[in-house]
This record gives structure tokens, C-alpha cells and sequence, in this order.
């Protein structure tokens, strides 16, 4: 049997070799059928993308080669949030995100879930309740169910999601009202108790800020003290050309990571139009209007740009490549151009250009640079 193990990842590992050697930039439309970022990373981290529904149920045809060849983790970018997968107390939607699962089986893709305890996209029936008893109940019953249910299933969730602000306070949530931060050690020894082999993650967006991530820190720290499973951090990147810096990037996973626990780099994209009103990471509040100005590039992407995401993706590779005893998974937040929630936000109605594949799911020159930090072509 080891015999096997060891000979079949020889053959594995000579196939991705092979693939390395014959991938210079000006091929990297024809690449080998089943070789992906997946495995190029295999030995570093997994690489992961958000699927939408479509791209869940297999409606998106075009896509599902694609997404079998370059992810070797899932997570649904919307059907696993409250509102959908448990849109009433006792109705419960496990359609699309057994789905999700059966298509990772399929793959041989690991599933991350995404996200049990998160203020937004929260069903409403949570929203409302005001009493600690029954707020507790609640959490149970939604833990419970859902991470019971995918249980020896499931690689990882994220248990809580952006329950800090940018000034390192807790966010006053619904369930912070009604709770206080007990409900976040509650939250990760439900999701032990349901799920015991899954790894247990926070996730936000904004970490590199200083005062952000000393906030989260202080919050984990006082997680791990109350005795509750944490394993890991998930540093959403939605992040832009120029910023944040490398030396930011570097600085919070440094110190995220000093907590003991995996970091995740999460909701991987970059965002190439200008920036109105500087808004950075996730905050859906920060909304701004459409005008022709901030949406230069509806024609297409010139090449300059498409040089400068190229480059900005390679350097934060080397970054990941550096750090890969650290890293657990990189996941992009979604697979090509046209499905990216950036061309939504913070601006409705853009054209943006923040992944690895464009709208005809061709890779771009970003693509070639990451497989670069690792072939060195
Ligand atoms: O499902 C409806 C559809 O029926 C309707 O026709 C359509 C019209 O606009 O809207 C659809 O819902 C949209 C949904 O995405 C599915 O596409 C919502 O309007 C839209 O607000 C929602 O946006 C999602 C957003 O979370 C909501 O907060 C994005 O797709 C999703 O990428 C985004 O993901 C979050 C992470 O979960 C957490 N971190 C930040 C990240 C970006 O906001």
C-alpha cells in the first residue's frame, strides 16, 4: 500500500514537472488538460475558489473543467450564509450545498464552509431575537444541524465571520447585543462539539490594518483562554493594486500565525478600477455611484493593468510561497472576471478585472506569473 502511495505521487509530482517545463508564458492558454494551480501548490497550500450557484449545480458547463482542474478546495459564495441554508427556524435549505459537497467528492476537492455565525446575509428570524436564552438556543440548533450534518465531511469552517471593526472594537451584531462576546466562545465549542475533526476558523476582512488586527488578536487570545478549539485565520484579501503593502501583508500573518494557529488567505481578489472614496476591504455599507470615470476599462483591460495585476499577484505569491509553513489555503473569491462580486462593489455595475481567468475563462497573465513562483519559467 505505501509501495502504491509512494509510486502514484511520483507519477503525480512527474506530470506536474512536466507540465512546468513545457509551460512557457506564450502557451499558458494550452495548458495540460488536468494539471492546475492546485497542483503546482500541492505542496505548499490548498488552492481554493468560491463557487456560485450555477457553478455548484453544473449549469455553468463552461466552467466545470476549469474548476475541477485548478481547485482543490470549495466553498459556496453564498448558499452556506444564513439566510439561505436556514432561512426560518425550523426550514432548513440543504439542496445547493449538498450539491456543493457531491461535486467536491467527484473532484476529490476538500469543502470549506463558509459561514456559520455572520451578521450579514443573516436570516431574519435571527435578526429579531432579543432574548439571551433564546439566542443561545438558536446557535445551538444552527450549529448543531448544519456542521452536524457535514460532519467527517467537511475540511473546515468558517465559525465566525467579521465580528471585529476597523478600530479593533467587536462589532455590535445581533449577536453581540444579545449576548455580549460570550457568544463567540460559545460559537467555536459548538462547532467542536458538532464537528471535532473539522478545522475551526475566524474570518475578516481589513487585517492588515494595525488596529484591526490587534483587535482580532486580543480576540482570539481571549477565545483560546475560555478553553474553546480555534485553529485558524482567515485573512479575507480583498485587496487592490497598490495596497495593502507586502510588508503589511507579511506583518499579519507573522503575527496572526504567533496565536499558534493556520492562517487561510480567503476571498482572494484584486481590485484593479479606481478606488472611490478608498474603500478597502469588504464593508458592503461603503457603496459608492456609478460614473464613466471610475469605470474606465469597460472596453477591456489595457495591457499595462493587466501587467501591473499580473505583477502584484506574483509578488504576493512569493509572499505565500515564503510563508507556506504558516498557510493552509489560498482561495480566490471566485473563479472567472465576469462572476466576481467586484464588478458589484463598491460601485454597482463595473467592469472589473480581479481574478486569474477572464470572461471566456481564458488565464490570464497573472495566471503564468503564479505558476511562475513556482516553476520559475
Ligand atoms: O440571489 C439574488 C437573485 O435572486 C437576484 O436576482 C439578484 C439581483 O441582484 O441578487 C441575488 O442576490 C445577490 C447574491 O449576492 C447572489 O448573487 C445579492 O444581491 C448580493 O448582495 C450578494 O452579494 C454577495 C455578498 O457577499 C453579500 O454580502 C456576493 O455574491 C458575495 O461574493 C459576498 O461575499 C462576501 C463574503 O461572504 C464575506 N466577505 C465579504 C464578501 C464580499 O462581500
Amino acid at each position: 500500500m505505501n509501495w502504491f502511495r509512494t509510486q502514484s505521487h511520483g507519477l503525480i509530482w512527474l506530470i506536474v514537472a512536466f507540465a512546468i517545463i513545457s509551460c512557457s508564458e506564450d502557451k499558458v492558454g494550452e495548458l495540460p488538460a488536468d494539471v492546475g494551480l492546485k497542483d503546482y501548490y500541492a505542496p505548499e497550500f490548498l488552492i481554493g475558489a468560491a463557487l456560485n450557484r450555477r457553478q455548484i449545480t453544473g449549469e455553468s458547463t463552461e466552467q466545470m473543467d476549469l474548476i475541477a482542474r485548478e481547485y482543490n478546495s470549495y466553498t459556496a459564495e453564498n448558499d452556506m450564509k444564513s439566510m439561505h441554508i436556514h432561512p426560518s427556524r425550523d426550514e432548513y435549505n440543504f439542496d445547493v450545498p449538498d450539491k456543493l459537497f457531491e461535486l467536491a467528492e467527484k473532484n476529490g476537492a476538500k469543502v470549506h464552509g463558509h459561514t456559520l455565525i455572520w451578521h450579514s446575509q443573516l436570516s431574519r428570524f435571527i435578526r429579531e431575537i432579543e432574548d439571551p436564552d433564546e439566542m443561545r438556543q438558536t446557535l445551538t440548533d444552527h450549529i448543531n444541524t448544519i456542521a452536524g450534518r457535514y460532519a467527517g465531511r467537511i475540511d473546515s469552517w468558517d465559525v465566525v465571520n467579521e465580528a471585529v471593526e476597523g478600530d479593533g472594537s467587536l462589532r455590535e451584531s445581533v449577536f453581540y447585543k444579545v449576548l455580549g462576546e460570550d457568544y463567540l466562545t460559545l460559537a467555536f465549542d459548538l462547532a467542536a462539539a458538532a464537528d471535532p475533526t473539522a478545522d475551526l476558523y475566524y474570518n475578516d476582512y481589513s487585517m492588515t490594518g494595525e488596529a484591526k488586527r490587534n483587535g482580532v488578536i486580543r480576540m482570539v487570545k481571549k477565545i483560546q483562554e475560555n478553553g474553546a478549539k480555534i485553529d485558524g485565520i482567515g485573512m479575507q484579501a480583498h485587496w487592490h493594486l497598490e495596497t495593502p503593502t507586502l510588508e503589511e501583508i507579511e506583518t499579519s500573518i507573522l503575527e496572526y500565525a504567533a496565536l499558534g494557529v493556520k492562517i487561510a488567505i480567503t476571498e482572494l481578489d484584486i481590485d484593479v478600477l479606481p478606488n472611490p472614496r478608498n474603500v478597502s476591504g469588504a464593508d458592503i455599507g461603503q457603496r459608492a455611484e456609478l460614473s464613466d470615470e471610475i469605470n474606465p476599462y469597460k472596453e477591456g483591460l489595457p495591457e499595462s493593468v493587466n501587467e501591473a495585476l499580473a505583477r502584484r499577484y506574483e509578488d504576493i505569491f512569493r509572499l505565500f510561497k515564503k510563508h507556506e509553513d504558516l498557510i493552509s489555503r489560498v482561495t480566490f473569491w471566485g473563479v472567472n472576471d465576469g462572476n466576481s462580486w467586484k464588478n458589484n462593489f463598491p460601485v454597482r455595475g463595473r467592469t472589473n478585472y480581479p481574478l486569474l481567468f477572464d470572461r471566456n475563462n481564458k488565464p490570464k497573465k497573472a495566471y503564468h506569473q503564479v505558476l511562475q513562483v513556482k516553476s520559475g519559467v
